[in-house]
Formats: C-alpha cells, sequence, structure tokens
C-alpha cells in the first residue's frame, strides 16, 4: 500500500460506521421529506375517496367511473350535499364540532366522547357510539332530496364501515356501500358485489311501527307482501356477514343510531 493511503482505511471500523450512519441520515432526510410534502395531496386523495364513496352510495356515480352519465365530477357532484353535524342524543343538528375537520370513529374511541354500549345495545359490535356524527344533505326545494349516513359494524373478521344512502322520504334506501372491510373475497366480501349492492335500492328500512325492519334473508318472502319490501338476500356462504350487515343497517337506523334524527328530519320537511 502506498504510504499516502495508510492513513485512510476504507475497511476500517469507523470509516464503515460513518458510511452507513450518512446514508441512514440521508435516507431518513428523503422519506420524512416526502412525508412531509404528499402529506397534502394525501388528504386530498383521502377526502376525494370519501365523497367518491358517499356519491357511489347515494347511487349518484356508476361503480366504474369517475363521472356521471353527464360527465360531472366528484367534486362537482358532491358540492350538492351540505355536510352537517348531529347530535345522536337528541337527533338535533348541532354546531358542537367542525363537520370539516371532525371525525366521528375518532371520537367513538374518546370516552368523553361517546358512549359504552352494554351487550343487549351493541348488536353492531362496536362497543363505544360516539356523541356526534356527520350527515351528508342533499336538498332540493321541496326538502330532502337524499341524506347519506355514515355506518359501521362487526361481519366475521373484521368492521365493515360504509355508507348508508336515504331517499328523500327518509324511510327508503337509496344504496349502501362500503370503503373498508376484511371480509374473505367471494363469501363475506361479496358486500362490494355490485349486483348484490343494487338490492338495496328501493328497500324499506322500517315497519309500520317505525322500527328499524330491514331483513337479509335466505329465501324471500312473496312479492308484493310487506315483508319483501324490508328484504334483502343474505350472502350464501356467510351467515356471519350477512347477520353483520344486517345488524349494523338496524343499529345506525335505531334510536341508538340516527333513528331519533330521521324522526326529528321527518317532522320539520
Ligand atoms: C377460509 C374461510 C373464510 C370464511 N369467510 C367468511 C366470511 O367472510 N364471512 C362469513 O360470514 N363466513 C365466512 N366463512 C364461513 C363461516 O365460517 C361460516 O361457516 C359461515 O358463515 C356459515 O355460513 P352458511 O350458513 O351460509 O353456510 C369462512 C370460512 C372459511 C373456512
Amino acid at each position: 500500500m502506498p504510504e499516502s493511503d495508510k492513513s485512510f482505511d476504507k475497511e476500517g471500523l469507523g470509516n464503515i460506521l460513518l458510511v452507513a450512519v450518512s446514508l441512514c441520515l440521508v435516507c431518513a432526510i428523503v422519506v420524512s421529506t416526502a412525508a412531509v410534502l404528499l402529506k397534502p395531496q394525501q388528504k386530498l386523495n383521502q377526502e376525494l375517496d370519501q365523497k367518491q364513496n358517499i356519491l357511489r352510495a347515494a347511487g349518484m356515480l356508476p361503480e366504474d367511473s369517475n363521472v356521471d352519465p353527464q360527465g360531472r365530477s366528484i367534486d362537482e357532484l358532491f358540492g350538492q350535499f351540505t355536510v352537517r353535524a348531529v347530535d345522536l342524543r337528541t337527533g338535533r343538528f348541532t354546531d358542537e364540532v367542525d363537520p370539516a375537520s371532525y371525525d366521528p370513529i375518532k371520537a367513538a374511541k374518546d370516552p368523553a366522547r361517546s358512549m359504552e354500549l352494554s351487550d343487549t345495545q351493541d348488536i353492531a359490535t362496536i362497543g363505544r357510539r360516539e356523541n356526534v356524527s356527520l350527515v351528508y344533505l342533499k336538498e332540493s326545494e321541496g326538502g330532502v332530496d337524499k341524506l347519506v349516513i355514515p355506518v359501521r359494524g362487526y361481519g366475521l373478521w373484521g368492521t365493515l364501515y360504509g355508507y348508508l344512502a336515504i331517499e328523500g322520504d327518509l324511510s327508503t334506501v337509496a344504496g349502501l356501500g362500503f370503503y373498508s372491510q376484511k371480509e374473505t373475497p367471494g363469501l363475506g366480501g361479496e358486500v362490494d358485489n355490485p349486483a348484490w349492492k343494487a338490492q338495496w335500492h328501493g328497500v324499506s328500512l322500517f315497519d309500520q311501527s317505525g322500527k328499524p325492519a330491514v331483513r337479509l334473508v335466505k329465501s324471500r318472502s312473496p312479492e308484493g307482501s310487506m315483508a319483501a319490501g324490508y328484504e334483502v338476500d343474505a350472502l350464501s356462504g356467510a351467515t356471519l356477514t350477512t347477520r353483520g350487515v344486517q345488524n349494523l343497517v338496524q343499529f345506525w337506523t335505531g334510536d341508538l343510531g340516527f333513528g331519533l334524527f330521521l324522526e326529528n328530519l321527518k317532522s320539520t320537511t
């Protein structure tokens, strides 16, 4: 080795450590800069995704397109909705939270902003229910045109999160869609099958006494009968997911969900 290279031993421990630490530092800077720079875009994408899910549940956006048949974009279509906060304890609108930044699912984890459900109350197996939730209202001169509510409940493998869209009569389903679920593809995962989802359109939510009445059934009641109006086909080979979906729809349209709010809204429109 020439005399000049003796002082610089590139395979020495100190040098190896220096290179490793420098590389880690550079990578850490690159990753954190990317994370910070991409955060606003990620937030925008999340919001767009949420708008898309709400519009799909409401039947205003086809399953396979980002524009409606008239060519209107997600933002344009979602602009027809007003987002309002609702106090689920009173069934009334509230200004207690800012709907633009409020997260009902986060609130449900906070004992100060949610209630613990007893076993008999907790038919959707969610543990706690937030005090305040959000609704998405599409209004026209004649009153409510469509109302979309967030819903969630346990299936077989995890919680299904979605939106239930209700027609202006506040009693008939416009559509149901899940944006997050862990059920098995081909079994419980069929909750995402467009053909199964299409059956929800027109289903009656409440019986004559106003109680949640939706049933997921293996064999349908005779066509034209009152019972048939509440029915959707069960998912074959997925009894547990089916039960979960029935329970979550019944929970969120019941007194502990949006039931009081729906009653109040009916009486004011
Ligand atoms: C690998 C595997 C995955 C399953 N995934 C689901 C599921 O996502 N949802 C569900 O309800 N049942 C699922 N099941 C079936 C349940 O264990 C149970 O047998 C079923 O819900 C009974 O439905 P059936 O009465 O319609 O046959 C799965 C079973 C296996 C073996």
